[in-house]
């Protein structure tokens, strides 16, 4: 067994479905008991039609559309807008803007290729993350990477990984709305330095956060978004995934739309 089966088997996402007689593709994965659908190349159709949610049978087979109709509300703030990496990180590290600084071990700014193609974003840091310094190394982490290599990246090689709010908020409550949008204005400036090509949100409040919303995961996940002319798409946060496992093979659902849609433009960078 390989690592990517290996990987592919934890995610609860083994075996492989391949049609005969066609080259193996990598993204097209069946449940756990599903039929085998056959495989079509599925462009990135960039249209105001919003897709609605599908069941998983035909979701794979459909053009991907983006989402157009909102753009994110809230803007950099200026005091942010012309910082380089140094004078950004200098700046997260001194923020006070909200409570959660006085009680966090350390800000948390993000890691991995400052000039990735993908960004992965998240909530905010827990209790590993508070310790160490870094996004996603606690048991979430582990499953992000797993869910990384299983899309052939690895952290830190043309992936970024940050969060929405650098601070931990306690007892790893979710950030409130005074939090996020204190320290949105952060992410957004690495967005503008990074530049990816393709943001996948992790979660409700990273998704809503970027996409300017207040809509449940639900009704994001299955959609190719637009965080202001680049592609975002949603999917479920890690740590959801600990929990309920069986919501992994969905996750590898997005993940696949992830990947076409980063193949589909890869063409015309
Ligand atoms: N959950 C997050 O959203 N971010 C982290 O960095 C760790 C756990």
């Amino acid at each position: 067994m390989d690592r990517r089966e290996a990987i592919l088997r934890e995610l609860n996402l083994y075996p492989l479905w391949k049609r005969r007689g066609t080259p193996a593709p990598a993204q097209h994965v069946a449940e756990p008991g599903a039929a085998i659908q056959p495989e079509a190349p599925v462009p990135v159709t960039a249209t105001s039609a919003v897709r609605e949610p599908e069941s998983r049978s035909t979701a794979l087979e459909q053009p991907v559309k983006v989402e157009t109709s909102h753009v994110p509300a809230v803007v950099p703030r200026s005091d942010v807008a012309g910082l380089d990496w140094a004078e950004l990180k200098q700046r997260v590290s001194k923020c006070t803007a909200c409570k959660l600084r006085a009680g966090c071990t350390q800000t948390v700014f993000g890691v991995g290729d400052e000039h990735a193609d993908w960004l992965f974003v998240g909530e905010g840091p827990g209790a590993d993350e508070d310790a160490l310094g870094e996004p996603f190394v606690g048991q979430a982490g582990k499953l992000l990477d797993n869910m990384l290599i299983a899309i052939k990246l690895k952290r830190g090689k043309n992936v970024y990984i940050a969060n929405v709010v650098k601070c931990r908020p306690p007892g790893n409550r979710n950030p409130d709305a005074e939090e996020i949008a204190a320290c949105l204005p952060y992410l957004q400036r690495q967005i503008e330095l990074i530049k990816p090509k393709l943001i996948v949100a992790l979660g409700k409040v990273a998704s809503n956060a970027l996409l300017g919303r207040d809509a449940t995961l639900a009704s994001l996940r299955g959609k190719l978004h637009d965080y202001r002319g680049t592609p975002l798409i949603v999917t479920y946060h890690p740590a959801y995934l600990l929990r309920s496992p069986s919501e992994k093979a969905k996750a590898w659902h997005d993940l696949t739309m992830a990947m076409r849609t980063r193949n589909d433009a890869s063409g015309s960078d």
